[in-house]
């Protein structure tokens, strides 16, 4: 059953995923190109999916949730597009496929990246426009936009990325660790939660369970790339793994080691499962998804 509504929701993200982008003409060259080339090599839409079924958990309806749920995938992209260049993680696969920069250069792996995250934000506010007429609708979407715009942004995911960098090749204390997985991942799947619930106009018990699931979620799931990085193959992976270590990356496995790390996955999954679990059946989609993502290092 769980199988069946991920893989409904993630071919209904799939569907729409270019739809939604703008019109762009042919004299701005590659760009438009660069951009489908990442949206439609893979992926595994987890921050949509996460959006729409909080969407749908909270009351609403997941067709009103799209352009946003399209938007935060447009996000995410650009952050592995810009993730992968040279002067970063410096990376040439991604999703199984070369990575953009390799594909299309770095200037316009670079101008793909900004013009996914700006399209999310046209996307977003091209929407606000059908709720004119609608104050507390308008109202909630704005709201779910200000979460997406704050989870992204130089609170969030970039602030996360910022301190990935500048603790690259030195030993990183266990608060800063918290700190670069909290921003760099959290950020954007409490931000997709979060988003969705309040698409749904949700009220704020809700809100604040679905947020503590997430955050624990993001954490787990950033651990666990973490481990994948270690002991996964590229076919799965669809990315090389062993780079976190070529790159000194401050990662969970490498101040904790790797049984501590496992650990952390499983407890702060549990935790997860046990905010969702409260919710009984309503619940079972975010207590098995929480589960099959920590299963990847099982
Ligand atoms: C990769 O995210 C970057 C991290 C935050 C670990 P995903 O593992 O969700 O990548 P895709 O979207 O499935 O390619
Ligand atoms: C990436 O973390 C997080 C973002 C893209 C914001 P990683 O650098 O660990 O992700 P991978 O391993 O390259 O997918
Ligand atoms: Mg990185
Ligand atoms: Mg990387
Ligand atoms: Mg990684």
């Amino acid at each position: 059953m769980y199988n069946i509504e991920y893989d409904r929701l993630k071919e209904l993200v799939d569907q729409h995923l270019l739809s939604f982008l703008p019109e762009i003409d042919g004299k701005s060259g590659k760009v438009r190109e660069a951009m489908e080339y990442s949206l439609n090599c893979g992926g595994k839409r987890l921050r949509p999916v996460l959006l729409l079924s909080a969407c749908k958990f909270c009351g609403g309806e997941e067709r009103r949730a799209l352009p946003f749920a399209c938007a935060i995938e447009y996000i995410h992209t650009y952050s592995l597009i810009h993730d992968d260049l040279p002067c970063m993680d410096d990376d040439d696969l991604r999703r199984g496929h070369p990575t953009n920069h390799k594909v299309y250069g770095e200037d316009h792996a670079l101008l793909a990246g900004d013009a996914l995250l700006n399209s999310a934000f046209e996307v977003m506010i091209r929407d606000l426009f059908l709720y004119m007429d609608e104050r507390r609708t308008l109202l909630c979407h704005i709201r779910a936009l200000n979460e997406i715009a704050k989870g992204s942004g130089c609170r969030g995911m970039i602030a996360g990325q910022c301190a990935d960098l500048e603790s690259q090749n030195k030993q990183c204390s266990k608060e800063m660790l918290e700190y670069i997985h909290l921003n760099k991942t959290g950020a954007l799947i409490v931000s997709a939660v979060r988003a969705g619930a309040y698409l749904a106009c949700s009220d704020i018990n809700t809100l604040d369970d679905l947020s503590s699931y997430a955050e624990s979620l993001g954490l787990a799931f950033q651990i666990t790339d973490d481990l994948l990085d270690l002991f996964g193959n590229e076919e799965d992976l669809g990315k090389r793994p062993g780079r976190d270590v070529e790159k000194q990356k401050a990662t969970y496995p490498a101040l904790y080691g790797v049984d501590a790390s496992r650990q952390k996955v499983l407890q702060e999954t549990e935790n997860a499962v046990r905010i969702m679990e409260s919710y009984e059946e309503r619940g079972s989609f975010f207590v098995q998804l929480a589960r099959a993502l920590a299963e990847r290092i099982s």
